[in-house]
């Protein structure tokens, strides 16, 4: 089998001293799928040049190779800004009223794509295997095809993939859709978006899908499947048992003095249902006078994408709910919301997760959510804290025995934190081992395997795994 060519947007090799947590699924995963596999990891330095130049910026860290390119600011406005989490991010998160579109934000991201393109094909091989991952560079195969790329090439969406409806609101879709069909596989993360993908070609492109989902356009032909990504288990076990792991976790502990713990990680992102989550919380304190003073939620929340009008407004409406509920529920040794803007080490935010009764997981939209797998990998098996998990996101069709809720019902969060808090040592134990038995087995390296072994096969039509 050739390299392996992995092109995403954000190219993030977490150096062993400074990986911030949440920092997003698709740079975890990518991360131990290039440890494993080896070959070369090209997108944007996340850098500014005044003048694009193609130049590649090669570069040896943690056993990864990574290739990077530099974007001018116009670039990083109408493409990442613009197209990308303007237009794309909500439209995939179904907020369409969040959903802005532009002329010059499709322009910006049709030049960055065709740079993305031209930037990369130097270093592809006859060999090698293609792999694109998410929305910021869904037509990137098809560019490269255009450059006589005959390699197998596929893209991984690491988002939802919205309804047709949904969809069919953004100018010029069937042209974005026809472009995707370049590739030789196209993995989602869950049968709910593969599913709706592929009732979108058979409804507005009025195309056929074969028994094996499989679609036959333009004399090729292009496999689509659900590919539920993971999380690098055995590091992240490894990490929860460590000693910094351990110091986190006590310190987090001592300082809530005996209170029970409720934890949520996630990126300030609009999607992730926060303002749901602290007004829940708040209900829960309401509802349930004697756990007054009782209970902390510890929300870690590094900011995304600040450049971004829609960032910055749930920003500050966190902000001010927070000082809102903290104002009502604190008293004077106890505040009942820690809300924190920074990313942490992975190593601290294992053993933060496993100082935690309950981990809250309650994303309005979420492709899958590897911080719920992550809480999961890092309880104490003969005490472990109980997860709730919302019913939008992904992982929620994998980890069936969390407790599912639905994040915009705030009554129903609030009875499910008490039920959680209130759950036996049996119940609980009964639930972690067949969620930790998923986690386990279907990790990233699981997923790797998967999607590679699909991309591989020089038989078009089947899948095999590896
Ligand atoms: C999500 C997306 C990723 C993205 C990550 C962080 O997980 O699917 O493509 O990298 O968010 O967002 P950022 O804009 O900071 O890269």
């Amino acid at each position: 089998m050739g390299r392996l060519i992995v092109i995403s947007n954000r190219v993030s090799v977490p150096s062993a001293a400074g990986a911030a947590g949440a920092q997003g699924g698709l740079a975890v995963a990518l991360n131990s799928a290039l440890r494993e596999h080896g070959g070369i990891w090209f997108g944007w330095s996340g850098q500014e040049t005044a003048e694009f130049t193609g130049h590649l910026d090669m570069q040896r860290n943690e056993d990864i190779t990574t290739a990077t390119i530099d974007l001018e600011p116009q670039d990083i406005d109408e493409y990442y800004n613009g197209y990308a989490n303007r237009t794309l991010w909500p439209l995939f998160h179904y907020r369409i009223d969040l959903t802005e579109y532009d002329r010059n934000f499709s322009e910006g991201y049709e030049r960055v794509n065709e740079r993305f393109a031209h930037s990369v094909f130097p270093l592809i091989e006859a060999d090698d295997l293609v792999w694109v991952h998410d929305y910021h560079l869904l037509p990137l195969g098809s560019i490269l095809r255009g450059k006589g790329v005959k390699n197998r090439i596929g893209l991984f969406l690491h988002t939802p993939w919205p309804p047709t409806r949904l969809l069919a609101s953004l100018p010029f879709h069937e042209r974005l859709v026809a472009s995707m069909l370049e590739y030789d596989v196209i993995g989602f993360q869950t049968t709910e978006w593969l599913e709706s993908f592929l009732h979108y070609v058979q409804k507005e492109m009025g195309l056929a899908v074969n028994l094996d989902n499989s679609i036959d356009y333009k004399g090729r032909r292009v496999i689509a499947r659900a590919f539920p990504i993971g999380i690098d288990f055995a590091e992240f076990t490894q990490a929860a048992a460590g000693e910094e792991a351990q110091e986190a976790c006590q310190r987090l502990k001592a300082s809530v003095r005996g209170r029970k713990i409720l934890i949520g990680v996630d990126r300030l992102d609009y999607s992730k249902g926060l303002g749901e989550r602290f007004e829940s919380f708040s209900r829960f304190l309401a509802d349930h006078p004697d756990m007054a003073g009782r209970a902390v939620l510890l929300q870690i929340a590094p900011p995304s994408r600040g450049d971004v009008a829609s960032y910055q407004q749930i920003r500050e409406d966190l902000e001010r709910k927070t000082g809102h509920i903290n104002g009502a529920h604190a008293d004077f040794d106890f505040v009942p919301i820690r809300y924190v803007n920074r990313g942490y080490p992975r190593s601290q935010l294992a053993g933060f997760y496993r100082a935690a009764e309950v981990g809250l997981v309650t994303p309005l939209r979420d492709g899958m959510n590897l911080v719920a797998k992550e809480y999961i990998a890092a309880q104490d098996p003969e005490n472990p804290g109980v997860l709730i998990l919302s019913q939008f996101a992904g992982a929620a069709i994998q980890l069936k025995e969390a407790l599912l809720v639905n994040p915009h019902s705030v009554e129903h969060v609030a009875e499910t934190i008490k039920r959680a808090l209130d759950m036996p040592l049996d119940e609980r134990k009964r639930r972690h081992q067949r969620l930790l038995a998923s986690v386990r087995d279907e990790d990233v390296f699981h997923w790797l395997h998967q999607f590679v072994g699909a991309l591989a096969n020089d038989e078009r039509g089947h899948d095999v795994a590896p």
